[in-house]
């Protein structure tokens, strides 16, 4: 069981916490990766696998084996760090990085919190970058994370995904966009 010492939290503003059972749960997630596609944005980066487009009406597989963690573990280390009473998670997706792809500069709409969860991070160098527009739009945060680690942060938060630049490295993120509802 994980316990509150484990969550690190990086100027005031990126909570780290490691899943306990990231080891047991990794293949069998991986496994379950098999809708997605090639993303190009506008600006032409690339996402060579992601469920991000896809309509999904049903929870997927992936998700269900994911969410039984978050519930078990996440949620309420969450509800303590935040003093929240309920909060849902709106959308979930997986973005699954090659060789030379990235994702660019943005934020995420129609949630208050974000969570990307590392499931596979070989080069933890490529973690995903933030910047605090509120704070200086120029300086990103200083901030550490390895493969298992899962990152929260409000959802205007800056974030971007540098260049992969290893040919063999492939890196995997769950995107979890959170609403709160309602604090204590
Ligand atoms: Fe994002």
């Amino acid at each position: 069981m994980s316990n509150f010492d484990d969550v690190k939290i990086y100027e005031n503003s990126i909570v780290r916490f490691p899943l306990p059972n990231h080891k047991e749960i990794k293949n069998d997630i991986l496994d379950n990766l098999t809708m997605g596609e090639l993303l190009v944005s506008p600006n032409g980066n690339e996402v060579m696998k992601t469920d991000f487009h896809l309509k999904k009406k049903e929870k997927s597989k992936w998700f269900e084996i994911l969410e039984k963690s978050l519930i078990r573990y996440l949620h309420p280390q969450l509800t303590k760090i935040l003093n929240v009473r309920e909060f849902t998670i709106q959308k979930a997706w997986y973005q699954q990085y090659g060789f030379k792809n990235s994702h660019e500069w943005h934020w995420h709409g129609d949630c208050n919190m974000i969570a990307i969860y590392f499931l596979e991070l070989p080069y933890p160098e490529h973690r995903t970058q933030f910047i605090n527009k509120f704070k200086d739009p120029r300086e990103k945060i200083n901030y550490e994370a390895e493969e298992g680690d899962i990152i929260f942060t409000n959802a205007l938060m800056l974030h971007q995904s540098p260049v992969i630049s290893n040919r063999h490295e492939r890196k995997t993120i769950i995107s979890l966009n959170y609403n709160i509802m309602e604090s204590n």
